[in-house]
C-alpha cells in the first residue's frame, strides 16, 4: 500500500506545454498554443502567475521540439529592457520582466508527444519524492479565484490525488474525464470537496456517473510516476493521466475532487479562446471601459440586422 496520507508543503508545478495544439492550427504551426496571446499576455503568463500566487516557487515546463521561445518568454531581456530603459517606458519595463519574476522556470524536452501521462512523467526526477501539482493550459482561472490553494489544502488533509472538477452540462460530459463521487467530504475556502470512488474516460451523457468534469489542475503524489511507468498506451495511443489515476484509485490511494463554482476562462478550442480574450479584455482597468462601450453598440448594431 502506497504512503499518500503526507502533507509535505508542495513547492512544484508541472506545466506539460507539449501538445502538437492541432485545434488551432495553422496559428500553431510555428507559435507554441501557450503563447498565443490572450489579450496581451500568453496563455501561459496566467497559469504561470496562478501557481505563483498560491506559493509555488519552482515551475517545471514539459515542452516539446522547436519551443525555445517559450522559455525566452520567462526568461530575462536585457536588450529590451535596455531598448524601453531608454525610452523611459516603464510600464512596459515591468511588464517585460514580471514573467520572468513569477517562479524559479526550468523546462524539460518531451522528445514527441506520447499523451499527457508521458509528458508528467518526463518530470519525474525534477520532482523527486515529493507531491505536485500539474496545470494544463487550458483552463485560465480569474486571479479572484482560489481553487488551486484549496486543492493544495485538501491535498494536505486527505492526502494522495487531489482533482478540480467542474459541473457541465450533461451533454457536454462526453468532452472531458468524469468523476464517479461518495459525497460531499468536506468544504474548504468556500469549495465542496468530494471523495471519488470513480473516474471514467469520456462517457457517453447515459453512462456518465456525474455531471462532474475533471478540468486542467490536478495535485499529484510521486507515486503517480510508477504507476505511470507501468500505464500502457490506451486511447489515441497516448499514455494516458486518467489512466494512471485509476490505477492508483484501484490501489487504495485516497482521490478527491474540489468542486469548482468561479470564474474559469477556457482557451482551449477557437470559440472559447475568442469569449475568454473578450471577457478578460472587458474586465481589465485599462482596456475594459473603452471595450465594453465598442461591444455594447456592436451587439446592439449586430441585433438590429
Ligand atoms: P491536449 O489534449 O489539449 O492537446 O493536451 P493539445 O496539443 O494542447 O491540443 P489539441 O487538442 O491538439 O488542439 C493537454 C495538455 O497536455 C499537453 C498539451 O500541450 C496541453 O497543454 N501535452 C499533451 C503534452 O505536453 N504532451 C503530450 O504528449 C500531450
Amino acid at each position: 500500500m502506497p504512503e499518500t496520507a503526507r502533507s509535505h508543503a508542495i513547492s512544484k508545478a508541472v506545466i506539460p506545454v507539449a501538445g502538437a495544439g492541432t485545434r488551432f492550427l495553422p496559428a500553431t504551426k510555428a507559435v507554441p498554443k501557450v503563447l498565443l496571446p490572450v489579450v496581451d499576455r500568453p496563455s501561459l503568463e496566467y497559469i504561470v502567475e496562478e501557481a505563483s500566487r498560491a506559493g509555488i516557487d519552482d515551475v517545471l515546463l514539459v515542452t516539446g521540439r522547436g519551443q525555445e521561445s517559450i522559455i525566452d518568454h520567462f526568461d530575462r531581456s536585457p536588450a529590451l529592457e535596455a531598448l524601453l530603459e531608454a525610452k523611459g517606458d516603464k510600464a512596459r519595463i515591468e511588464a517585460v520582466k514580471h514573467s520572468a519574476q513569477l517562479a524559479a522556470i526550468t523546462a524539460t524536452r518531451q522528445d514527441e508527444p506520447r499523451g499527457l501521462g508521458h509528458a508528467v512523467l518526463c518530470a519525474a526526477s525534477h520532482v523527486g519524492d515529493e507531491p505536485f501539482v500539474v496545470q494544463l493550459g487550458d483552463d485560465i482561472i480569474d486571479g479572484r479565484d482560489t481553487i488551486l490553494p484549496a486543492m493544495m489544502r485538501a491535498h494536505a488533509q486527505f492526502g494522495g490525488i487531489v482533482l478540480a472538477l467542474l459541473e457541465v452540462p450533461t451533454e457536454h460530459i462526453q468532452r472531458y474525464g468524469c468523476a464517479a463521487t461518495t459525497g460531499v467530504a468536506t468544504t474548504l475556502d468556500g469549495f465542496d470537496v468530494v471523495a471519488i470512488n470513480g473516474l471514467v474516460e469520456k462517457p457517453a451523457p447515459q453512462d456518465a456517473p456525474s455531471n462532474l468534469a475533471v478540468i486542467g489542475r490536478y495535485v499529484l503524489p510521486p507515486e503517480i510516476f510508477p504507476a505511470l511507468r507501468e500505464t500502457a498506451p490506451g486511447a489515441g495511443n497516448e499514455i494516458q493521466l486518467t489512466d494512471a489515476m485509476a490505477a492508483l484509485l484501484a490501489q487504495g490511494v485516497p482521490v478527491h475532487g474540489v468542486v469548482f463554482t468561479g470564474r474559469r476562462y477556457d482557451v482551449g478550442d477557437r470559440g472559447d479562446f475568442l469569449k475568454a480574450t473578450v471577457q478578460l479584455a472587458a474586465e481589465r482597468e485599462d482596456l475594459g471601459p473603452e471595450f465594453r462601450s465598442w461591444l455594447i453598440e456592436y451587439v446592439n448594431n449586430e441585433l438590429k440586422q
